[in-house]
């Protein structure tokens, strides 16, 4: 039974597991997920949208710069959420051909909202079985935020190699290295240490497959599933600046985690996170200024044309 409301923090299958002392399966993992997105739909959109690099672009922008304007270009965004990628994509060209795929019904649901009569197919499916997508029909594969959640894996990386044209290419936004951006892990421990007073083992077991969060890991496994290739990845960071709670809530939406917290305890660590994240030296909390970095990583799978 799963319970999100005032009282409680956020239940389901993947977290009683957990406090179990047992190790999660995909199952309990899908439905963490659903019941996260059910109750807080276009929250990634939220965070990652306020926060950019040296250049002025979010995270978005900066994958989607990978995507070329060719005319009629295949795009598949996977795990698409709310939308915010494709509908990038689409205002910058009518002429892609465009689909997005995720698992959560209430982010297909604003993601068809932004999209209306835009053409874009938007489809109900996990990225683990895209049967709903032809062999080599698809010119470029997207993944914003999303790869760091799927376990199993391997089926996942199968199905991109599956869909995609022996020219195509997988372009992926997962998380950096931790110590690429100033005050990141000081972040990420401070949530951590406020969520496992609830569940003593989230962190040492978490969402998705570990290896996604390692550069030379993820390295491996897309040299795995994808031999012929030639597999890049580029760091960058993006950060934000305003009040500082609201700088802190953003910051804690990057962390799954967070979510899981009571909102007495949420509280708490929001006011915490303020202190780590401010920089001005005003008295109240609406006077006061902070700043969040956060490092983020882009793999570029293409094929190795000699
Ligand atoms: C952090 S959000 C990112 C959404 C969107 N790409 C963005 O960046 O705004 C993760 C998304 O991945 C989807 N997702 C996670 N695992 C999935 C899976 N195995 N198959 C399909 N969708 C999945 C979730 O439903 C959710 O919409």
């Amino acid at each position: 039974m799963k319970h999100i409301n005032n009282q409680k923090g956020l239940n389901s299958i993947w977290t009683d597991s957990l406090a179990r002392n047992l190790h999660p399966d995909g199952n309990a993992l899908v439905d963490h997920l659903k019941t996260v997105h059910q109750e807080h739909a276009g929250f990634t959109e939220a965070c990652a949208s306020s926060c950019r690099d040296e250049a002025g672009r979010n995270s978005y922008e900066w994958l989607a710069e990978l995507v070329p304007d060719n005319e009629g270009s295949r795009v598949l965004d996977l795990a698409c959420g709310s939308g915010p990628l494709l509908k990038i994509l689409f205002d910058r060209n009518k002429n892609l051909n465009l689909k997005g795929i995720d698992m959560c019904p209430e982010e297909l649901a604003l993601a068809k909202t932004r999209l209306i009569n835009s053409g874009v197919n938007l489809i109900e499916s996990k990225a683990q079985n895209l049967s709903v997508i032809n062999d080599n029909s698809i010119d470029i594969v997207l993944c914003h935020w999303a790869l760091t959640l799927m376990n199993p894996i391997a089926p996942v990386l199968d199905e991109v190699r599956r869909v995609l044209t022996s020219e195509g290419q997988f372009v992926a936004l997962v998380d950096g290295p931790m110590n690429a951006a100033p005050g990141y892990t000081e972040v990420h421990n401070l949530i951590y240490s406020y969520v496992q007073e609830e569940i003593p083992n989230y962190g040492e077991i978490d969402l998705g497959d570990p290896r996604i969060r390692g550069s030379e890991s993820l390295s491996n496994l897309a040299h795995k599933a994808f031999p012929e290739a030639n597999v890049t990845i580029e760091t960058n960071v993006v950060s934000m600046e305003g009040p500082v709670t609201q700088v802190a809530e953003i910051a804690a939406g990057f962390f799954y985690a967070a979510f899981v917290l009571k909102p007495e305890k949420r509280k708490l660590m929001i006011k915490n996170l303020s202190d780590i994240l401010v920089t001005s030296k005003e008295s109240t909390d609406a006077e006061r200024q902070g700043r969040f970095s956060m490092p983020i990583s882009r793999l570029l799978v293409v094929p190795d044309i000699k």
